[in-house]
């Protein structure tokens, strides 16, 4: 027979139609005629009920059948006599697939903090905290690509291991083959990377945007979603070595088309969790709403996580200057109460997570688009205003996130481009090829960089990027 799914098995009508199923066993409950095992194969967040029946099979069937096995059971779905479950499954043919010690199976039916899982990573997928994550997380890639499929963009894989530094901040993982204990040297005693696998220093990528810039001005609108690698060693809820970046760049774009594009892309990704996903994010929000009882009234959001998500999608984000933005900052209760860790003082400084969600969460109380930064704090490649101090850059702040999404209008002028280059010591030679595309019909050009991560702590309410992606990379953790 072939398996049904549980999410399908779930749906239909307890006819006592014959199916097969295959999961883990949740949870187990017995008496003397009966027993119950909770089963779950992560297709949704319900488990199926299945229903043993000792006149039926042998008393000591479920002997070897704990939390954390593997089952194969046919039987009848029939309506569920009990509360909580439409249908359950009363068993006729049981299998056990893989038994799961209760003494050494970490994971029992009760909550477990996110810091244990974290430790158990290869099995916190088992959870229904991490199958819900999961599963949003699946929605909002599919999701991704199918917003700019439908308004015709292209999807460009942009290279992993690179030669540049795409943000010059000098945060990269160097990829090499040479012998790190005697590494080849030049006369000079330098390291003679002509040596080295493909003949040069490489690293891992920070960004696909150059590569996507060389696509955008032949393809017009491209996006790129890729892993993105930053050995910043800033250990914060909201930073990881390892990310997920979706980058679109638009040829003819300037900086409102790209606010209207991104402001327009993140509404559709939350109405699409909204209409995709509503079982996992009702049992995220229950989840976020017990831990929000455990803090203190004022610290409370004033949101539940659906509300919040509807408030986003049904709001016109606040679109400000940098320099209106260190106006309300300095004028602002908590930098006159000292209650800033970083104060704000003067025009020119970068703005800090806690200044960012001042300005959404008490100041506009709405999302908030920063755009035309002091152009010493961002990267090379960002337009330049006629002031010549600011450039045409453009930061999205989320509540509860800060930062979202940062971009820039792109400078498509030869000229200005290789100053700005030499100014701030990009090494323009290496680079012959991003600037020839501003020497061979160069054009107004936009993109920015949504973390997709940062989004999936928004979708799902979490604290800790580190409980959004399988897998987290981060200082000194590089397990499973
Ligand atoms: O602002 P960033 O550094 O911009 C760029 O990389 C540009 N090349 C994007 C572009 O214009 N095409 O990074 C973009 C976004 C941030 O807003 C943030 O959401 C996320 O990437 N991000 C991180 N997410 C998790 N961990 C980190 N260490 C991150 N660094 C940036
Ligand atoms: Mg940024």
């Amino acid at each position: 027979m072939k398996r049904t799914k549980i999410k399908d098995a779930l749906s239909m009508s307890g006819d006592n139609r014959k199916i097969l199923i295959m999961g883990w066993v949740r949870n187990k409950r017995a008496s003397k005629n009966l027993a119950f095992l909770a089963v779950n194969d992560g297709s949704c967040l319900h488990h199926l009920q299945v229903v043993i029946d000792f006149d039926h099979f042998d008393n000591h069937i479920l002997d070897d059948v704990h939390t954390g096995a593997s089952v194969a059971v046919e039987g009848k779905l029939s309506t569920s006599q009990g509360t909580g479950q439409n249908v359950e499954l009363q068993a006729e043919d049981f299998r056990l697939l893989g038994k799961a010690d209760p003494n050494e199976y970490p994971l029992q039916p009760k909550r477990h903090s996110l810091e244990f899982l974290r430790e158990i990573a290869h099995l916190r997928f088992r959870t229904n905290l991490f199958g819900a994550v999961t599963r949003v997380r699946h929605a909002m890639i599919f999701a991704v690509h199918k917003f700019f499929n439908d308004k015709g963009f292209y999807n460009i894989h942009s290279p992993i291991i690179t030669g540049s530094d795409a943000e010059g901040a000098g945060e990269m993982f160097q990829v090499t083959t040479l012998d790190l204990n005697k590494p080849p040297k030049t006369k000079d005693g330098v390291i003679d990377y002509s040596k080295d696998f493909f003949g040069k220093q490489t690293n891992l990528t920070v960004s696909g945007q150059l590569e996507a810039e060389l696509a955008a001005l032949a393809m017009s609108e491209v996006y790129t979603f890729g892993p993105t690698f930053r050995a910043e060693n800033s250990n914060t809820v909201r930073h990881l070595a390892e990310f997920w970046m979706i980058e679109p760049e638009m040829a003819f774009y300037d900086i409102n088309d790209n606010m209207d594009l991104a402001e327009e892309m993140l509404k559709y990704l939350v109405r699409y969790a909204l209409d995709n996903c509503i079982d996992d994010l009702k049992f995220l929000e229950q989840r976020r709403t017990n831990e929000e009882k455990q803090k203190p009234q004022n610290e409370r959001s004033a949101m539940s996580l659906l509300e919040r998500l509807e408030f986003v999608v049904a709001s016109d984000f606040k679109r400000i200057t940098y320099t209106e933005a260190i106006d309300i900052l300095i004028e602002s209760k908590p930098n006159k109460k000292k209650k800033f860790n970083y104060p704000v003082e003067s025009w020119g400084t970068d703005l800090q997570s806690e200044h960012e969600r001042f300005l959404v969460e008490k100041h506009f109380k709405t999302p908030v688009i920063i755009t035309d930064y002091p152009k010493d704090i961002k990267a090379f490649y960002m337009k330049m205003n006629e002031d010549n101090k600011t450039v045409r850059a453009m930061d999205v702040l989320f509540p509860q996130i800060g930062e979202i999404i940062g971009g820039s209008q792109r400078e498509e002028n030869y000229d200005m481009l290789t100053k700005r280059m030499k100014d701030m010591d990009v090494p323009e030679k290496e680079m012959w090829w991003f600037l020839e595309t501003r020497k061979f019909g160069t054009v107004p050009h936009s993109g920015y960089g949504l973390g997709f991560e940062r989004l999936l702590l928004f979708v799902t309410g979490l604290n800790n990027i580190r409980d959004v992606i399988p897998f987290p990379r981060t200082p000194k953790n590089a397990e499973f």
